[in-house]
């Protein structure tokens, strides 16, 4: 396997996730990590044993660097990702790949037409649960899939904001709530009902009304593409983060997401199919162990083109499609036709 050479954009809170994938990946090694907070940025390049940038234009110059991750605001992606890919990088983006459609076009015209492949973190997909619904569905046993509802109720704080003061904001996060973490929820509905061709939704801003320009909750109705319904209700005014909880009801059987474990209940019985614990037995972490998973298919498509099995930009675009259709649907209090495949 060719050696790879990796450098992180971006060290705030979900870096870490990538250095840990990073550690577990045999011929990748971490060469450098770029930070425009430089105090940090250094701290976090001598604890790797890496080489520290403070401006990732630099870094691009670096010709030792193959592979670049970018963990920034999202206001920051798409230049980034277009001068990575411009430089001859591999590009891994965490979402959102952009913040409108305009910009996810601009991308995907450069991504087609560079050497890299552009890869986008979408980890959930590749939890166990998430597999095993799939895998489910398409079995095709349990009939006509008829709706999907999915409840996401987590917790941020005013700290949450003010910390990393561009969260939060129209211009640097590109919304809030739905852009940030809802999306994950989003994508997993479109992809577990093959895309939406509708949908209605409203905004709203309660606890965090005061502390964020953008929205704290969100709820919409969704037609998906299969006939099937969708309800969906997320909001970051929980006390506490809770599992995401979604129920997928079919002519025969009912799949449930519940407390990490997916659950079939068919004929009367309540089944437990498989959970996102880690193998160890240890609760799920966090952000799930996801992201080991997603970069680890980044980095096997890179080696062999034959395993092309990542998130690319047209697949990417897909929840980022339905969160401007929420924004839009709630100004106008109207459905948005949206039509995906
Ligand atoms: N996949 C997931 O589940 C998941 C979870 C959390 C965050 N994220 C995504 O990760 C990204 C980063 O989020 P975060 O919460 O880690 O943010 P953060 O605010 O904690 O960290 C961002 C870091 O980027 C640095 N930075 C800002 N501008 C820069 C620039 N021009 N050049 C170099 N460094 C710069 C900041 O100094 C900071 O260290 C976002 O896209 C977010 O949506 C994904």
């Amino acid at each position: 396997m060719k050696m790879l050479n990796a450098a992180i954009i971006g060290g705030g809170a979900i870096h870490t996730c990538h250095v840990n994938a990073l550690r577990q990946m045999p011929g990748v090694t971490l060469r450098a990590l770029v930070d425009i907070d430089s105090e940090r940025g250094l701290k976090l390049a001598m604890a790797y044993q890496c080489r520290f940038y403070q401006d990732y234009r630099e870094m691009l110059l670096d010709g030792e660097i193959d592979v670049v991750h970018i963990c920034t605001p999202h206001f920051e992606h798409k230049r980034m990702i277009l001068a990575a890919l411009a430089a001859g990088k591999q590009v891994f983006c965490e979402k959102p790949v952009g913040m409108n459609g305009g910009e996810i076009a601009e991308i995907a015209l450069a991504a087609q037409n560079a050497p890299g492949l552009l890869g986008v973190c979408y980890q959930n997909r590749l939890n166990p649960t998430s597999q095993r619904i799939r895998r489910e569905l398409a079995g095709g046993d349990h009939g006509r899939m008829l709706s999907i509802k999915a409840v996401l109720t987590w917790s941020r704080s005013e700290a949450y904001y003010t910390q990393s003061p561009w969260r939060g904001r129209f211009a640097t996060e590109g919304g809030s709530l739905l852009i940030n973490q809802a999306i994950h929820t989003l994508d997993l509905m479109q992809w577990f009902a093959g895309g939406v061709t509708r949908l209605k939704g409203v905004v709203d801003s309660g606890e965090l009304a005061d502390v964020t320009e953008a929205e704290d909750s969100a709820m919409a109705t969704l037609h998906f593409t299969n006939g099937a319904r969708g309800l969906f209700y997320a909001s970051n005014c929980h006390t506490t983060d809770s599992p995401l909880l979604l129920e997928i009801h079919c002519e025969n059987a009912t799949l449930q997401l519940f407390d990490n474990a997916l659950w079939r209940i068919k004929n009367g019985e309540r089944i437990k199919l498989v959970s996102d614990a880690s193998p160890n037995g240890a609760a799920k972490s966090y952000w799930g162990l996801g992201h080991q998973h997603a970069i680890g298919d980044f980095y096997a498509a890179l080696t062999d083109p034959d395993k092309a099995d990542y998130t690319d930009i047209r697949e990417a675009g897909k929840s980022l499609t339905l969160v401007e259709a929420i924004y839009r649907s709630s100004q106008m209090r109207q459905w948005i036709e949206i039509n995906q495949q």
